[in-house]
């Protein structure tokens, strides 16, 4: 596997201790700020697309052409990505009655330039895919598919980066038990992680907090992070045993906050003006705070990875914004 680079996020991103919260919730809580990474408004997905922009223009394509929900963080940041590359985007976005109002990441889709294609559903993703390439083939093009998430053995090297960089952030902190935590959904950013703690040899617990159910994740999971290992000469025999998935806060599924998510956006903003999102960080810090309450990290210094994906608080139907500007979160 080639391991090529397109320079894009602002490296290393911080990771600092949250005082407030630690104080507040009794645990020693940290944050690696990957919501800083900076380009196209950050989050994790901008080390990935650092790697698979990288893949594409090896590939000679001259068009880009990615998938996800209406409000997808991976989308905004691939879009932006190939465009600054020069080259052509095509989203395939879930929604068969075209745009709503153009908020939060469908916004900067559009701003990016990117062009949009709508499905009914996900079963429908591979047929659309298929006909996309086709039709640009016809006209010319050279196509590159970046798969959900941009979770593949290339887009998941961000995260091997990730690592080392954390690597060296810890080893400057006095030495301390430590887990890193962080959301979960296509996987990648886990893939990423343990290959990444494989690779450096790095003494950490890692904890993925489910943002959705599914049931097979763990499988795929192991065998990218043993494709990206390999990448760096690594024999790593990582099982779907060996993926450390946390279920327990997925709520009613992918997209729809728990009364706990929401609860945790308004905390950490409120004791420490750091915005998470409803989907991804929020459901994430949920978990993280109800097991740090149960003492499942006692003796620990807790890091999370905040993966970004605040534009889409700004796209949240009201009766997320609702809930989340209660007057219970007032002082
Ligand atoms: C903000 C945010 N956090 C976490 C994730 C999960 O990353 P992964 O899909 O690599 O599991 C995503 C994925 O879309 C995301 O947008």
């Amino acid at each position: 596997m080639h391991i090529e680079r397109t320079p894009l996020a602002l490296l290393p991103t911080p990771l600092h201790r949250l005082d407030v919260l630690s104080r507040a919730v009794g645990a020693d809580l940290w944050v690696k700020r990957d919501d800083l990474t900076g380009f196209g408004m950050g989050g994790n997905k901008v080390r990935k697309a650092e790697y698979l922009i990288a893949d594409a223009l090896r590939c000679r394509a001259d068009a880009v052409i990615t998938l996800g929900a209406e409000q997808s963080n991976h989308v905004r940041v691939i879009a932006a990505a190939a465009r600054r590359s020069n080259l052509a985007c095509h989203l395939i976005l879930n929604g068969a009655g075209g745009d709503g109002p153009l908020r939060g990441n469908l916004l900067l889709d559009k701003l990016a330039g990117a062009r949009v294609h709508r499905i009914g559903s996900p079963s429908e993703r591979r047929g659309a895919i298929t006909a996309l390439v086709s039709r640009l083939r016809e006209s010319g093009r050279t196509a590159y598919v970046v798969p959900v998430g941009g979770s593949n053995a290339i887009g998941a090297q961000g995260y091997v980066d990730a690592v080392a960089e954390l690597a060296v952030q810890l080893a400057a902190l006095p030495p301390r038990p430590t887990t890193v935590v962080f959301a979960t959904s296509s996987g990648g950013t886990m893939a990423g992680v343990l290959a990444g703690r494989h690779v450096a040899g790095l003494d950490v617990g890692v904890m993925g907090i489910r943002v959705d159910a599914d049931e097979g994740a763990a499988e795929g999971i192991s065998f990218i992070a043993r494709d990206v290992a390999r990448a760096h000469g690594a024999s790593y025999s990582c099982t779907p045993g060996d993926v450390p998935l946390v279920a327990d806060y997925v709520g009613e599924g992918y997209g729809i906050a728990t009364p706990e998510c929401i609860q945790a956006v308004g905390q950490v903003y409120r004791q420490e003006g750091i915005l998470l999102d409803p989907v991804y960080t929020g459901k994430a810090m949920a978990g993280l705070l109800d097991l740090a309450h149960k003492g499942a990290f006692d003796g620990r210094r807790v890091v999370f990875i905040h993966t970004g994906g605040e534009p889409s608080l700004f796209a949240a139907d009201a009766s997320t914004v609702e809930a989340l500007t209660r007057p219970a979160g007032q002082a």
